[in-house]
């Protein structure tokens, strides 16, 4: 199944927003992605709106309140997809390592598993939904090399400006060197590993069976990644 996607991460929301605001230019979007979707036989479109964050923005794209529509959504898409990751990175979080993906987090409100879980409480159907599976983690620089779990105290990021890691960089590059220990949390469902005061949380083998196990038990639709191309000789995407 092959889908056109429109809009992601780094795209102005104003644009959308605007877009999104007035019947006529939201008639030409709808026409102009058929236009350019339907010579190659796209399946469908994946509206990739990081994130409509207004009320007038969310009754544009359906109704309602702030919290989205979630019965509007149900009747009007074929699913969702999550997006349960980047909950903690050195950028927001620089003080205290975190897991970047937890599937669960006593300490805080937000996880994999409170996102999922506020979906189906809106009356979301759990078989509409796709959980994210993040192929990268982030590393933060701890400030005593002793103190090494997840929440122990940071100074910012590591290795890179805001941290960010592939899957194939940890493995290869601070894994794979020697010198890293690698552990996993069995409270947050989540891998991480360091060496010296450099720190990574990130999805391994463990974090990725857990979150598999807990979508089948929830009776998900299915996961998607960000992204492919990050996975090291196949590894996550085979425990898959
Ligand atoms: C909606 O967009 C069209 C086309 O750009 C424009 O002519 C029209 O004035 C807009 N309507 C409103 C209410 O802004
Ligand atoms: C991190 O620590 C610094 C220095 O103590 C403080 O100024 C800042 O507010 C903290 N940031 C967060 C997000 O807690
Ligand atoms: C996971 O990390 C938290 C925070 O550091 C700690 O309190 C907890 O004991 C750890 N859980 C396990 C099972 O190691
Ligand atoms: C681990 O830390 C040691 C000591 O700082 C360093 O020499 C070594 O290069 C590090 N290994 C990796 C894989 O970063
Ligand atoms: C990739 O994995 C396959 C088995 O799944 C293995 O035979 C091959 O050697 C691996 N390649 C590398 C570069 O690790």
């Amino acid at each position: 199944m092959t889908l056109l996607s429109i809009a992601g991460g780094i795209v102005d929301d104003s644009a959308l927003s605007s877009m999104a605001s007035n019947a006529s230019t939201r008639k030409t979007f709808i026409d102009s992605s058929i236009t350019i979707g339907g010579p190659y036989n796209f399946h469908g479109l994946d509206l990739d709106w990081e994130f409509s964050s207004t009320t007038t923005d969310m009754s544009n794209l359906v109704f309602r309140s702030l919290s989205y529509p979630a019965e509007a959504m149900e009747n009007n898409l074929d699913w969702i997809t999550v997006m349960a990751f980047d909950i903690g990175a050195p950028t927001w979080k620089p003080n205290l390592t975190e897991a970047p993906a937890a599937l669960y987090n006593p300490f805080s409100e937000v996880s994999g598993d409170s996102e999922i879980s506020s979906w189906i409480r809106a009356g979301f159907p759990a078989r509409k939904i796709v959980f994210g599976l993040p192929y990268y983690g982030y590393a933060w620089k701890l400030k005593d090399a002793n103190n090494h779990g997840f929440l122990a105290p940071a100074n910012g990021a590591d290795i890179t400006a805001d941290g960010a890691l592939g899957y194939t960089h940890i493995r290869n590059r601070i894994i794979g060197q020697g010198g890293a220990i690698t552990a996993f949390n069995y409270t947050f469902a989540s891998d991480y590993c360091y060496n010296g005061t450099t720190w990574v949380g990130y999805d391994d083998v463990k974090s990725i069976l857990a979150k598999i196990l807990y979508a089948k038990g929830k009776g998900l639709l299915g996961y998607f990644t960000w992204r492919v191309g990050l996975d090291d000789n196949w590894t996550l995407s085979k425990t898959v």
